[in-house]
């Protein structure tokens, strides 16, 4: 269960959030949006400990987050974001790079796991052997949508994921976190195919 407490959080004197709650139920999908510059991103950041909150609180199975436990509370979250960078080198080794982390190695995917999400989302297992940097935008993101689903975390922060995908991917995309995972997701998009899913959760953040 997530819980946001009467947060406010304010950038150069500009009030972004005032008196927000929010409470997640473990599982719950929930669709953010609202005005660009609303603070959508900033709910994200406040979960990964990005953006500390002038007031309140945020909770989550409840820890709060605060610089003592943000490291715990950081290894249950996946976030992917509009653009995935993984740094430089062929997309195998950064895979494996990021599972040699003490915290990853006990969800070590095999070879044959990664095959079938590549398949999964359309990409082809061959661009396991290219360099990152020369995937395509959609390309990279799927590989970060793959990530995110390896490293079986426990709530999914998703900022834009689907923004560089087409039709079709874009569909598989937003099946497979709204309706296929058991777990808590939060999504930002503007892509409606998120909002028009059955059993989601809008949270409208409106105008400014
Ligand atoms: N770390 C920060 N320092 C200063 N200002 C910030 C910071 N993070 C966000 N802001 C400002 O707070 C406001 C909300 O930002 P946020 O990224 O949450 O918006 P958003 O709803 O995600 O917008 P978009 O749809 O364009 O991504 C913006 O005006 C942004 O410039
Ligand atoms: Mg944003």
């Amino acid at each position: 269960m997530i819980r946001y407490e009467n947060i406010a959080v304010t950038f150069d004197g500009r009030s972004i959030l005032r008196n927000f709650d929010l409470t997640i139920r473990t599982g719950e999908k929930v669709i953010i949006r609202g005005k660009s510059g609303r603070g959508k991103t900033t709910l994200l950041n406040l979960l990964l400990g990005f953006v500390r909150p002038d007031e309140g609180q945020v909770i989550l199975d409840g820890i709060k987050i605060t610089p003592e436990t943000i490291w715990s509370v950081r290894t249950r979250l996946a976030f992917v974001g509009q653009s995935v960078d993984l740094g430089k080198g062929k997309v195998r080794e950064l895979l494996e790079q990021i599972f040699d982390y003490d915290v990853n190695r006990p969800h070590k995917p095999t070879e044959s796991g990664i095959h079938r999400l590549f398949e999964q989302f359309d990409l082809d297992p061959d661009k396991l052997d290219k360099d990152f940097g020369d995937l395509s935008g959609g390309e990279k993101q799927r590989v970060g949508i793959i990530l995110a689903i390896l490293l079986k975390r426990k709530v999914y922060l998703l900022d834009e994921v689907t923004s560089a995908l087409d039709k079709t991917l874009k569909e598989k995309v937003i099946r497979y976190f709204l309706s296929d995972c058991p777990e808590t997701v939060i999504a930002i998009s503007h892509d409606k195919g998120w909002e028009t899913a059955g059993g989601v959760r809008i949270i409208d953040l409106g105008e400014l």
